[in-house]
């Protein structure tokens, strides 16, 4: 685990006290992210919606319903995911955050990551991907795509929201999802080697070495 709980209440209670944009005007609270301390997986949407706003939590709504069921498709379980937005409050009638927005709110997110050091962070939507991959390119040609930037490993990702009004899109998603499955599969292995374990190479060279085939390793 790297994040403490500790840290995590008091970054959260610092995003819930702040009033450094316009959005803290118009807001019934901000929501400030919500998963476990452990989590590995961080995912990322644009900004609270209605339901958020009035629930403090992130993704309730629709959308919030087709991204649970779009992880439980590829065998994912929300409750292992630490999920957040780029801005914390909503915005009025759900406009696109401003720019002065983002800059004001995006130190929080950096600080998540570098509490929770995801394995893999989920850009669900445009606005994510353009914050923390700028330049990268468009949603429609990196979705689904493995993008290592700043020793991170990202995937960009439709917006759910997108999928609630476009049916082509949700199998999209669902086929971006099953490669997420697959993308941290591999985060996991490399963890265990960074942690000292042998790899599976290492260990099929063991395996094939004289005396070392009777050995049962897998
Ligand atoms: N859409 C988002 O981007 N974030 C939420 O939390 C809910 C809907
Ligand atoms: Fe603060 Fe972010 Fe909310 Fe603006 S959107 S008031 S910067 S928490």
């Amino acid at each position: 685990m790297v994040a403490t709980t500790e840290e995590l209440l008091e970054l959260h209670g610092q995003v819930r006290d702040c009033t450094a944009c316009p959005l803290h005007l118009t807001r019934i609270q901000a929501v400030p992210g919500y998963g476990p301390v452990t989590a590995r997986v961080m995912a990322v949407g644009e900004a609270p919606g209605e339901n958020e706003d009035r629930e403090g939590k992130p993704f309730v709504g629709a959308a919030g319903r087709l991204l649970t069921s779009l992880l439980e498709s590829a065998g994912l379980d929300r409750r292992d995911i630490y999920i957040t937005n780029i801005v914390k409050c909503r915005p009025p009638r759900n406009r696109d955050p401003e720019p002065i927005e983002v800059e004001a709110c995006s130190h929080y997110l950096d600080e998540q990551i570098a509490l929770f050091q995801p394995d893999v962070i989920l850009l669900l939507g445009r606005h994510a991907l353009a914050r923390l991959l700028p330049g990268a390119g468009g949603i429609s040609r990196l979705h689904g795509e493995r993008l290592r930037h700043n020793d991170r490993v990202f995937v960009p990702l439709y917006h759910p929201a997108a999928a609630l009004y476009n049916g082509g899109l949700r199998e999209t998603l669902e086929a971006d999802m099953r490669r997420v499955r697959g993308y941290l599969a591999d985060a996991e292995a490399a963890r265990a080697r960074r942690a000292g374990g042998a790899s599976a190479s290492e260990l099929r060279q063991v395996a094939a070495a004289p005396g070392g085939a009777q050995m049962d390793l897998f």
